[in-house]
């Protein structure tokens, strides 16, 4: 695929997620039904069990979660523990055939995402999620990092099509580049963290105080999961907006948690 500013879709086989999950959701005590499942990361609350399942599934009633010794799951703040879960409920359940956005992970070129990556980078300085700072930045070296769209680029039609421009008050400085392109969706984070957050595998809940939420266990040596960003970077008012870290948020727990999971995909940089 030619350097243009689209991300390319990647069409290697895929594989689920199955493999790095230790915590199950039926939909029946008889466990019959998988609902979807996770791997119970640090952060990820009771409370997250709940919301979760809110967001792949629909309920007609009230529903309860209950845990391997069949005691009621309260929707709290304690850490999940790892185990199979079943859903209580005298309503239905079904669950939602709302499908995320996904594309391979790759790194669009072009002028407009110059600009798009100068802006980013000079708000940050330094990777949101790790805390790593650009050692080098007063002469413009941004050696390992990347500036990241939090809606991608490679959904740009999408984009357009939802009136997320809505959600922009700072358009680019060229706003011929589009709203996409605004520092508004945007984030500086290291080369590493690029990969995870535009494969869902990381995500930012600004409902729970912009918590850094991990999805799988290959980011526990990073020490980030159920860390908060930045007071400071939550105060500027150049930051992403909620609503699009929500939309982010959505689309990770889809990918990760909804029945058996999306299909992974390998890297997909450019030469
Ligand atoms: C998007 O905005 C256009 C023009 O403002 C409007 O006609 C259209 O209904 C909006 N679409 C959505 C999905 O909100
Ligand atoms: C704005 O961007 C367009 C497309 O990249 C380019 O043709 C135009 O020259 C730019 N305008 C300015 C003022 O830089």
């Amino acid at each position: 695929m030619s350097t243009t500013d689209e991300d390319s879709v990647q069409t290697t086989p895929p594989t689920n997620r199955l493999a790095w999950r230790d915590t199950n959701i039926y939909g029946s005590d008889t466990r019959d039904t998988l609902i979807g499942g996770l791997w119970a990361s640090e952060g990820i609350t009771n409370a997250y069990l709940y919301s979760m399942l809110e967001i792949i599934c629909f309920f007609t009633n009230t529903f309860y979660l209950y845990d391997d010794r069949k005691q009621l799951v309260r929707k709290d703040g304690q850490q999940l523990r790892p185990g199979n879960y079943f859903v209580v409920t005298t309503g239905s359940i079904s669950v939602t055939d709302e499908v995320p956005l996904i594309c391979a992970v790759s790194l669009p070129s072009g002028p407009r995402v110059e600009s798009f990556r100068e802006s980013v980078f000079q708000r940050d300085r330094q990777c949101v999620i790790t805390g790593n700072k650009a050692m080098y930045a007063h002469v413009g070296r941004w050696m390992g990092f990347e500036a990241t769209h939090i809606f991608s680029l490679a959904f740009e039609r999408q984009w357009n099509d939802r009136n997320l421009s809505r959600l922009i008050t700072v358009p680019p400085a060229n706003e011929s580049h589009g709203s996409i392109n605004s520092v508004q969706n945007g984030i500086m984070l290291t080369c590493e963290m690029h990969r995870f957050f535009a494969s869902y595998e990381l995500a930012i809940n600004p409902d729970d105080n912009y918590k850094i939420v991990c999805f799988t266990a290959d980011l526990s040596p990073f020490h980030i999961a159920g860390r908060h960003l930045d007071q400071t970077f939550i105060d500027n008012p150049l930051r992403p907006p909620d609503d699009l870290l929500r939309w982010h948020f959505r689309q990770a727990v889809l990918v990760n948690i909804k029945g058996v999971g999306e299909p992974t995909y390998e890297d997909d940089f450019p030469p």
